[in-house]
């Protein structure tokens, strides 16, 4: 049966590297029957894809390579993720310590930015097309620039010391505070909290507590 478009939700998840948008925004997608866009996946997508043809961000032939990449989605369960030219990457190749510090660089380009738009304010209807209840996309400008019109808009933070615990419990070499320098930075789509969306600090909350308080937010929206 399909969806009302009526009823169908969007709910957008913004904040720096560690603050918990991923685990949050799986866990609104279980409860709530939604389909999961992780936006940071697809700027590390589209960085590995470069980095093997050892395109740097500066290079002037980034915009022909980029145009030449075909962009589709996969969907593993809930979570719909980015495929370029019939491939998704595996995970341990987009979170690798090269497109750690190399994906702030490559998503501060508007070539690039560009190139990703469309398609992910096109995840509503690959939502919709799969009869999911909504979208819930995580990212830095999903509130702001790609749904600046989502039904409900969080934007998540934690303290330093949790967040780089957190890196460091996953295993991952990944310096969160110069690629949220570069993100805050940066002229196109800077991390920013959106106007009108709700901060919710997960330093202090299990991914439990954080889950049930931002349902709560929604049921009181
Ligand atoms: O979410 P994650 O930490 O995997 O994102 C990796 C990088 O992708 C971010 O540091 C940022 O530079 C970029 N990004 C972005 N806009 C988004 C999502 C991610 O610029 N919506």
């Amino acid at each position: 049966m399909s969806v009302p478009p009526s009823s169908f939700k969007i709910i957008a998840v913004d904040g720096g590297a560690a603050v918990g948008k991923s685990s949050t925004s799986k866990a609104l997608a279980e409860r709530l029957g939604l389909m999961h866009v992780d936006t940071g996946a697809h700027y590390r997508t589209l960085t590995a894809a470069l980095l093997k043809e050892a395109i740097e961000p500066e290079q002037p032939n980034l915009q022909a390579r980029l145009a030449s990449m075909v962009l589709e989605t996969e969907l593993k369960g809930r979570s719909a993720r980015l495929s370029v030219n019939g491939e998704v990457p595996a995970e341990s190749a987009i979170r690798s310590p090269e497109v750690n510090a190399a994906v702030s660089k490559f998503a501060a380009i508007s070539a690039v930015r560009k190139a990703l738009f469309k398609y992910q304010r096109g995840q509503a209807d690959v939502a919709r097309q799969n009869d999911f209840a909504g979208l819930v996309m995580e990212g830095r400008d999903i509130g702001s620039i790609i749904f600046p019109d989502a039904d409900y808009r969080f934007f998540l933070v934690a303290d330093e010391a949790t967040r780089s615990a957190r890196r460091a419990k996953e295993g991952q070499i990944d310096s969160i505070a110069d690629r949220d320098k570069l993100d805050k930075a940066r002229k196109n789509a800077p991390l920013i909290c959106p106007e009108g969306a709700t901060k919710v600090d997960t330093g202090p909350r299990s991914l439990k507590e954080v889950t049930e308080l931002v349902l709560e937010l929604i049921e009181s929206h």
